[in-house]
């Protein structure tokens, strides 16, 4: 299938997890991936390497996305290799859980720093080369409508990106530009084992009030990015669409 033959796509923190799985949908789906890391080199250079086992056309680039000289670097790097951007998938992020009386000033920072400033700084970067029909994704979750207990700060950050998709799909609309969210349930990832949810009474609690009765893995997500990035989804803009086997 090549329904994104032609279009270059950057997906931030694709070096694991769902942006790996992301950034090899959009790569089989014909499009040219900048795979973004900000440590994990070894990790972005081997799905560099997977997609070009499959034919597919990819380069890594180190960037932390919640610095803007580095944001636009990623951009520019993006623009010298590959000449032009269409798509855009804001996915880099950060989960700490704790209880409101754990909260701290740091984890505060670094979970807004990264999943809400990150996004809009690389998203600032992308739209001054983003054309007509270009897509901007961005990646929230359902726990900003879910609100799980000890999640206050990270469900704040998505709850962010709920708002900043419906503000950007204005700003961006008159341009042409597309400006939508997937917001997964429970996605089996590196980060989810470090963060000690898998294998969890919370995992079963979820498994339980899902329809499609299991948790998703990273491809479960990229299929439906993979659409949002294609002209396929053209008329949709502003939405903000959940990618979890029915839980709400
Ligand atoms: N897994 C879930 O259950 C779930 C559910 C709903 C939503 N989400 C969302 O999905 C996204 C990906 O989550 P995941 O579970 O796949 O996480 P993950 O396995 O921990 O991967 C996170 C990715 O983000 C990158 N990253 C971290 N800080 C960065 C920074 N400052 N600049 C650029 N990249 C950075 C990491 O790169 P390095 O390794 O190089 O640091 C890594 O590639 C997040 O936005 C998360 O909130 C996840």
């Amino acid at each position: 299938m090549s329904k994104l033959a032609g279009k270059v796509a950057i997906v931030t923190g694709a070096s694991k997890g769902i942006g790996a799985g992301i950034a090899q949908a959009l790569a089989a789906d014909g499009a040219s991936v900048v795979v973004n890391y900000a440590s994990s080199k070894a990790g972005a250079d081997a799905v560099v390497e997977r997609i070009a086992k499959a034919g597919g056309k990819a380069i890594a680039v180190k960037a932390d996305v919640s610095k803007a000289d580095e944001a636009q670097a990623l951009v520019d790097a993006t623009v010298k290799e590959f000449g032009r951007l269409d798509v855009l998938v804001n996915n880099s992020g950060v989960y700490q859980f704790a209880p409101l009386e754990e909260i701290t000033e740091e984890q505060f920072h670094r979970q807004f720093g990264i999943n809400v400033l990150g996004l809009l700084l690389t998203t600032q970067a992308a739209a001054k080369h983003l054309g007509e029909s270009g897509s901007v994704i961005n990646i929230g979750s359902v726990v900003s409508h879910i609100t799980p207990p000890g999640s206050a700060v990270y469900s704040g950050t998505k709850g962010a990106v709920d708002a900043i998709t419906g503000v950007l799909s204005r700003e961006l609309g008159p341009r042409g530009i597309r400006v939508n969210s997937i917001n997964p349930g429970m996605v089996e990832t590196e980060g989810a084992h470090d963060a000690g949810v898998i294998g969890s009474d919370f995992q079963d609690e979820v498994v339980g009030h899902t329809p499609l009765g299991r948790i998703g893995q990273p491809d479960d997500i990229a299929r439906a990015v993979a659409f949002l990035a294609s002209d396929d989804s053209r008329w949709l803009s502003g939405e903000l669409v959940k990618a979890a086997g029915g839980y709400r």
